[in-house]
């Protein structure tokens, strides 16, 4: 069960939208996923209440430094991706979250640029590396980027990142109202209705691109019976 957990001490860069994005379309594609919501703000919490059951979807709140271990521990046999969402700010849960991952995804605005809140994240993953021999493989996600001038502004992000040999994921995430209705409506980007959001088409496949990029990276593994049921489809 990978653990990944989105940090950045900076508020505002995206993370608990990164995280819903992951975590319900992993689960769209049969995965158990359980997020620790560690969000002050409760949003995925939130979300959670007013959507009712979402199939395959988890969510532990009011988490502590102390705690954080056990729901690891606890939920191992049920959950093949356990995915953490930190507070923007710099506090103890983030070394304790950071020290017992798998991956830790650094959301960074990609048109703003202000990456000191992702910087401290990093110089944390050096210092445990270097310190404590404690390497955690972890990449830059931009975010909230301009669908009409990606390829432009990534590029220049990815190329100053790139200098100081911090791994950015190809995919980014769009600044798309889908993801900020999302939390007013409930449910996934797959039960918004394509007449009321614009461009939830483009907005599902962001998700499912940045998904796909982390499960290569992060492999889980699939219950049996979903495994199965593809094998199935595969073979037919
Ligand atoms: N890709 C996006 N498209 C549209 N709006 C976005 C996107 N990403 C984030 N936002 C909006 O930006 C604001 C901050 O995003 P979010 O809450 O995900 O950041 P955060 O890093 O979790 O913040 P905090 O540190 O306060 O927990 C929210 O209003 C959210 O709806
Ligand atoms: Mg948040």
């Amino acid at each position: 069960m990978p653990v990944i957990t989105f940090a950045n001490t900076k508020g505002g860069a995206g993370k608990t939208t990164a995280v819903l994005l992951l975590a319900t379309e992993l689960a769209r594609q049969g995965y158990r996923v359980t997020i620790l919501d560690a969000d002050p703000q409760h949003w995925i919490s939130r979300w959670h209440e007013i959507s009712g059951h979402v199939a395959n979807i988890s969510v532990i709140d009011f988490v502590t430094t102390a705690s954080l271990p056990q729901h690891i521990s606890e939920n191992k046999q049920n959950t093949d991706y356990f995915i953490i969402d930190l507070p923007g700010a710099r506090n103890p849960l983030l070394a304790t979250a950071v020290g017992l991952s798998d991956h830790v995804l650094i959301p960074i605005q990609g048109c703003a640029m202000d990456a000191r809140g992702g910087a401290q994240v990093l110089e944390l993953l050096q210092y445990l590396e270097e310190k404590a021999g404690i390497k955690i493989g972890h990449s830059v996600v931009l975010t909230r980027v301009n669908s009409m001038v990606t390829t432009r502004a990534l590029q220049l992000v990815k190329a100053l990142l790139n200098e100081r040999h911090v791994p950015v994921l190809d995919t980014a995430i769009i600044e798309r109202s889908a993801f900020r209705d999302i939390f007013d409506c409930g449910g996934t980007l797959h039960t918004m209705d394509p007449m009321r959001v614009s461009n939830l088409d483009k907005a599902r496949e962001n998700a499912l691109c940045f998904a796909e990029e982390i499960i290569r990276k992060v492999p889980g593994r699939l219950p049996v019976a979903i495994r199965l049921a593809n094998a199935m489809v595969r073979a037919a």
